[in-house]
């Protein structure tokens, strides 16, 4: 549903994921972001021949998969705790007491998710990088099966024709961290930094593209504002210095990654999003325009340009509230040569004066049941024209700079029928909506040249546990982890094929 951490874990208050994860340029704030000249030259030259729901020559199909959610194997071949093993292994933390402990098994059995993607036509796959597994105590020696893992995986994926298309950080930090003060010590940012370079020093023979952090906006705060996502702290000063611990850490693994080689291509993956206010009031308007900024501007604005959005956080408590030293607008640089976009729906906001910023008030209310949009499995609205918006509205902000779709997708819990198949004809169409919406906004130039959905398999939700299904290939958990793809799939590959909605 929209709703995506229930806040089962600390206090039984539903929080409404997809609400705290808000963001989106479209609301009443294109005042932030001064349009950049050369969208409109790009536009011309390929409208003329993106027909409806087509998509460019040499457009990268493909899905996206995270360790935690997929990998299982937590603590074979040397891998390190994270906080994620943390977290779930605490009672009550996740639905059903689920856990990553085997999730999609894909440690091992990674050639037949591979051969899979290739069967679909699938030219590139996201996938990330477990921390712990390449350097379990997340500080000193690498450990050398953990990278020979993630050999095999890109080799398979080489041998396949698929692009191998890393993450480097999905949520995983190794416990050690977590126990020196996790996120919001500036320290991490170090560790990330060191940790980058370690793992494209070992793989940058086969891997030329590299995203650093998954969604720092949705680590920082619901880890340690909102407390539904590891380590689940509710405290929303420490939030706030981890953000800026994510952008330091942004910045300096950008720097550490092109030492090793240059040529290597490295951005980031956010979440990206319209918000909307929850009233007409215009205290709940505001809120809305500042946690679109927030949500969607927090880590790239200070990657682009060194400094934060202004109009967030009062100005004269910027730089204590986020820990901020001299120095550091350098430090957040990091020139991004992509940039990937989560798209999945928007939020509501209210004002709440409690916290300092909309987005970290850990008792989101709950927004009104609205007929005019349809939600999916997990309560998520169903908004495709927000991802033309939200497109749009960030190739502003970036300008010319290549975007990739790094996740888009949602939640059916189709079961398997007596036929053996799965009619999940809702995630059909779903997708078939968003992917108008992203071929009308590469019409009108936005940059975009991949689009991965969220995600290959059916795998472990986060907090969710195993109660949301968001794959293309059903898992049966239950019995023997059986891959049966879904009708979605199968609809799936005739896109790729034609390269247009079909
Ligand atoms: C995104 C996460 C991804 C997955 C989807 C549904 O926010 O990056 O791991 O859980 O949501």
């Amino acid at each position: 549903m929209a709703i995506r951490a229930s806040g089962t874990a600390t206090s039984g208050v539903t929080v409404r994921r997809r609400d705290v994860l808000g963001c989106g340029l479209a609301l009443g704030s294109g005042a932030l972001l001064a349009p950049r000249a050369g969208l409109a030259k790009a536009a011309a030259a390929v409208s003329g021949n993106v027909a409806t729901g087509a998509f460019p020559p040499g457009f990268l199909w493909g899905a996206a998969t995270a360790a935690y959610q997929v990998e299982g194997a937590w603590n074979v071949d040397g891998r390190g705790e994270s906080i994620w093993d943390r977290y779930a292994h605490t009672a009550g933390k996740i639905k059903q007491g689920g856990t990553g402990d085997v999730a999609c098994d894909s440690y091992h059995r990674y050639p037949e998710d591979i051969a899979l993607a290739k069967r679909l036509g699938m030219k590139t796959m996201r996938f990330s990088i477990a921390w712990p597994r390449v350097q379990p105590l997340g500080r000193g020696p690498a450990n050398a099966k953990g990278l020979d893992y993630y050999k095999r995986v890109t080799d398979a994926l080489l041998e396949a024709g698929i692009r191998p298309f890393p993450t480097l950080y999905h949520w995983d930090l190794p416990q050690p961290l977590e126990e020196a003060g996790g996120w919001p010590n500036r320290d991490t940012a170090q560790r990330l930094a060191d940790y980058s370079q370690m793992v494209v020093s070992a793989l940058g023979d086969r891997v030329r593209q590299w995203t650093i952090l998954n969604e720092p906006y949705v680590f920082t705060v619901l880890g340690y504002g909102v407390g539904v996502h590891a380590p689940g702290y509710r405290d929303p000063s420490a939030s706030l210095r981890a953000t800026h611990c994510a952008n330091l850490a942004q910045g300096m693994a950008f720097r550490a990654i092109k030492a090793v080689d240059s040529r290597f291509e490295v951005g980031g993956a956010y979440s990206v999003g319209p918000t909307k206010p929850l009233t007409s009031a215009p205290a709940d308007r505001a809120a809305a325009d500042r946690q679109y900024k927030f949500a969607n501007l927090w880590f790239l604005t200070p990657a682009l340009e060194g400094r934060y959005p202004d109009g967030v956080l009062p100005a004269d408590q910027l730089h204590a509230l986020l820990d901020f030293r001299p120095g550091d607008e350098s430090l957040i640089r990091a020139p991004l040569e992509f940039v990937g976009l989560n798209y999945y729906s928007f939020s509501y906001v209210r004002e709440d004066s409690r916290y300092p910023v909309p987005g970290l008030n850990p008792e989101w209310p709950t927004p009104p049941a609205s007929p005019a949009y349809a939600k999916t499995d997990f309560g998520w609205n169903i908004y495709p024209e927000g991802f033309y918006d939200i497109v749009m509205e960030m190739a502003k902000h970036t300008g010319r700079v290549p975007i990739e779709i790094t996740e888009n997708g949602a939640a059916y819990n189709t079961a398997v029928g007596t036929d053996g198949k799965v009619h999940d004809e809702k995630r059909i169409a779903y997708t078939r909506a968003h992917l108008l919406e992203l071929s009308r906004a590469i019409r009108d130039g936005a940059p975009v040249r991949a689009y991965h959905h969220w995600s290959l398999l059916d795998n472990f939700e986060w907090s969710e546990g195993f109660t949301q299904r968001f794959g293309l290939v059903h898992v049966d958990f239950e019995n023997g982890q059986k891959r049966v793809p879904k009708d979605s799939a199968a609809w799936y590959s005739k896109v790729i094929a034609a390269n247009k909605v079909v």
